[in-house]
Order: C-alpha cells, then structure tokens, then sequence
C-alpha cells in the first residue's frame, strides 16, 4: 500500500483551526520534493500559501509555486465556471447559459451546485494529463472544516442516486470510485491533542467511513508542546519547588515551566485517548514558536512529516 506521498488524491481534513492549511502546504513541498508532481488545491481560503510556500500569491486559477508544486485556490464562481466549460464543452454555450442574468440566478439556487462545482473541479485535475500521462501525479485538497467536508465528498454518490444515467452519473461514477480507492486516495485527519478537536475528529472519521468510504490515511497530531517537564529529571525539580519562591526572576520562569508542563500532560493524555479511539497511524508535528509561520517552518514541518510518513507500517495510510 503506497503511503500519503504515493497516492493521486489527498483530502486534508479537520477542524477548523486545527493546521489543515499549514499541513497540507507542508505534505505539498514534501511530495514534491520527493519528485513528485503536486497540485495543491485549496476551497475559498485566505490567501496565505505565498507566505507559506514564498511563492506567488494563489487565486482562482492555477500557478506555479516552484519546481512541480502547482497550487490554486478554488472559488465557487471560477469553478463552476470552469467545470460548467468542460460539461458544455462550448464557451458560446456556457456564455449564453451561465452568464445570462436570469440563468446565473437559476443555476446559483440549486442546492449544492457551489460543492459540486468546487469537487468537480478538484477531480477533474486528478484526470488531467498531458504528454500521455497524468498532470499532477498528487492532488491535495486542503478541504474545508468538518461538516462541510462530509457534504463535499457525498456529492458523487447523491449525484449516483438522484440523476438518471447520463454525462453527469458518468463523472459521479469516476469520482466516487477515485475517493474509495484505497490504492489511489486518502483522508488525512488533522487534529490538536486537546479536547475539542479529537472529539471532532474521531466523530469525523466515523461520518467518512460510513457516510463516504472514503480510506483513513495517517491522523495528523499537530501543535504539541514540547515533552520538556513531564518525567525525569526537570519534572522531579518542578515538582519538587514551591509554588511560588518570591524571587523576582525565578517565578516568572517557573511559572512558564508549569504551563509547559500541564500543556504537554493534556497533550500526552489526548494523545493516548485518540490511540484508543481512533487506532490509526499517527504522526506528531511540534508547536513552532514562530510568531507567522513562513517558508522555513513550513519546511521543518514539512520534513519532519516527510520523515514520519516514510516510517510508518505498509498497509497503513
Ligand atoms: N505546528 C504549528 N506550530 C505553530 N503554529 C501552527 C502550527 N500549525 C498551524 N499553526 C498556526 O495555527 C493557525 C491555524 O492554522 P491553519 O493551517 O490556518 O489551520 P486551518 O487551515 O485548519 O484553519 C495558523 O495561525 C498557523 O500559523
Ligand atoms: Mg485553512
């Protein structure tokens, strides 16, 4: 089973808040550092891969980031737009449907047609190829929060079972069947190990499996604290000093040391909880301390994930 790098298609998916921007930016630079061909495709994002990536900014059509790493932050409008094109296979036609004012308001009223154009776009790219062999031998979808994600990958199968055979079931039938695949897809879940978020991400690997099927790659566990505090030594001393000792330059350190210390033990017992709930591989990406997470990292995490993904057991995600 090939790993999170080998796949064609790659959702990164959790709570919001939670890293799915900064992970998949670091998975992206990972792939394609290891040769691969990557396109990174973001949903209606702020603008921050340039700041992460130090490249371009990334709008609504496709740029290239560095060597093999492509990114595009897709919008409902350019997407529909786009996935419309291809479907008519006429600008004249779409012209005529999507940019006359009575049609747009129709079309926009349908209900999921913004999801279905954003996934439609985003598995298109998958089939895209060029020189008789696939465009992007990986694309990432840095996916939105939670529930809106679930909602996303349903659509090929509600299409499957609402609209009669035709151009559009054809399509739906290719999706579904790329977002099942173990072989070729992948949900990678990102979560912090706090209470909030695992509670959320073990609810939403319950939602993708039985709402989607779509296979669990490796959980993500980002932003823990440093085990600096927790056993040994430095845990006995803290332990051991008074609460406060009324030494001016001390306190403030000792008390930082202590919220290290209880940060990194809630850390450690949510990290045992998710073990036991949700039994999948793990990988661990520290908290950076760097007040705007920019190009260097980025690249930290991006290897330091790199390193991991290669380690961990074939078979799994
Ligand atoms: N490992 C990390 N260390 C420090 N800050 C991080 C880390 N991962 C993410 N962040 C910060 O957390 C915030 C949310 O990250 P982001 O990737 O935008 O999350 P999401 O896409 O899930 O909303 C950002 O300010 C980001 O810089
Ligand atoms: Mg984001």
């Amino acid at each position: 089973m090939p790993t999170l790098l080998d796949k064609r298609f790659v959702i990164v998916a959790g709570k919001g808040g939670v890293g799915r921007t900064t992970v998949a930016a670091a998975l992206a630079s990972a792939a394609a550092r290891r040769g691969k061909r990557v396109l990174l495709a973001q949903t209606k994002s702020k603008e921050r891969l340039s700041r992460l990536l130090g490249g371009p900014r990334v709008l609504s059509e496709v740029v290239r980031v560095r060597d093999r790493l492509w990114a595009v932050n897709m919008t409902p409008e350019a997407a529909l737009r786009e996935y419309g094109l291809m479907v008519l296979h006429s600008s004249l036609v779409y012209g005529w449907v999507f940019e006359n004012k009575f049609a747009k308001a129709f079309i926009r009223a349908i209900p999921g047609v913004e999801d279905y154009s954003l996934l439609g776009k985003v598995w298109f790219h998958t089939t895209e190829t060029e020189g008789g062999r696939p465009k992007y031998d990986l694309v990432i979808l840095d996916g939105p929060a939670t529930g809106h994600v679930l909602t996303l990958l349903q659509i090929p199968q509600a299409i499957l079972d609402a609209v009669p055979e035709g151009p559009l079931t054809r399509d739906a039938r290719s999706a579904r069947e790329l977002l099942t695949d173990p072989e070729r897809s992948a949900m990678a879940l990102v979560t912090l190990a706090e209470d909030m978020p695992v509670n959320e991400t073990i609810e939403l690997a319950e939602q993708a499996r039985a709402r989607i099927g779509v296979p669990l790659g490796p959980l993500i566990v980002n932003q823990l604290y440093p085990p600096r505090f927790v056993s040994g030594p430095s845990a006995r001393a803290l332990d051991l000093l008074p609460e406060t000792t009324g030494e001016g330059r001390l306190d403030p350190l000792l008390q930082r040391a202590r919220i290290a210390q209880r940060r990194r033990a809630l850390n450690d017992r949510y990290l045992e909880r998710l073990r036991t709930a949700l039994p999948l591989p793990q990988v661990q990406l520290p908290y950076l301390f760097a007040p705007d997470l920019g190009v260097e990292p980025l690249e930290e995490l991006s290897r330091r994930l790199e390193a991991q993904l290669l380690q961990l057991p074939t078979g799994s995600g």
